[in-house]
């Protein structure tokens, strides 16, 4: 690949703005200033510097975020910060995206991507992709609860049953529980629905997929087979 050509699909802005950098001596292979824009580069394992920072080639970027309070998973956040905050512009201008959305006040897994049939495979209806909350109610969650929540419960302007397919109860007020559907609010929604309240929520896992060792709004990139994890439809393989 050109060597332009491998800067700008990695984010660093235009051909044209590319071509200037690598002009200007800011980009280095091996400790060696590379000057010549269509020079051809092997980009398999290439790791490359600019303006002294290293950078891994990277085809696709698959990202795990454990997100914060107070971050909204929009470009145009009003009223709260954006998590694309969270990313240096190099990574935003290889246009990465939320794979499905959390409530800013909402915190744990969030995967980000710039690869679009990952982000489909992750988010179309139809492909039943597992996610596990844990939370805080308001009120202890009884048997009666547990129940319907199991048997589903309809939710205002949504077609079909909403339901857990796993439900554990950690403590007084602490339950964690599996839906395979993911509309606007629908954990918050599923609690309402059986008279109770969700005061903190958090995303535990993603198919086979759990949360790394991240402290709140550190990521990392996800290994091939943590972003193969995430596809399943259950919880194990
Ligand atoms: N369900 C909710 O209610 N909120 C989220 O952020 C995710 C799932």
């Amino acid at each position: 690949m050109f060597l332009e050509k491998m800067l700008q699909s990695q984010g660093f802005g235009t051909r044209k703005h590319c071509q200037q950098l690598i002009k200007n001596g800011a980009v280095q292979i091996q400790g060696e200033v590379k000057q010549i824009p269509k020079e051809k580069v092997d980009v398999n394992e290439l790791l490359f510097c600019v303006y002294g920072h290293e950078y891994q080639y990277r085809e696709k970027v698959y990202i795990a975020l454990n997100k914060p309070q107070g971050y909204e998973c929009s470009h145009q956040s009003t009223h709260h910060f954006s998590v694309f905050d969270l990313f240096d512009d190099v990574l935003n201008q290889r246009g990465i995206q939320c794979v499905g959305r959390l409530d800013q006040d909402t915190t744990g897994l969030l995967l980000l991507t710039d690869d679009g049939q990952f982000l489909q495979a992750l988010t179309h209806p139809k492909k039943h992709v597992a996610k596990v909350y844990q939370m805080h109610t308001a009120d202890v969650v009884n048997d009666e609860q547990m129940e319907k929540l199991k048997q589903g419960v309809e939710l205002r302007n949504e077609v079909g049953i909403f339901a857990a397919t796993d439900i554990t109860c950690l403590a007084d007020k602490h339950l964690q529980i599996t839906i395979h559907q993911g509309v606007y609010h629908q954990v918050k929604r599923m609690l309402a629905a059986v008279g109770n309240k969700v005061e903190q929520l958090h995303r535990h896992q993603i198919g086979a997929l759990q949360l790394p060792t991240l402290a709140e709004g550190e990521w990392v990139y996800l290994r091939q087979e943590q972003v193969e994890q995430a596809k399943y439809r259950d919880l194990k393989d």
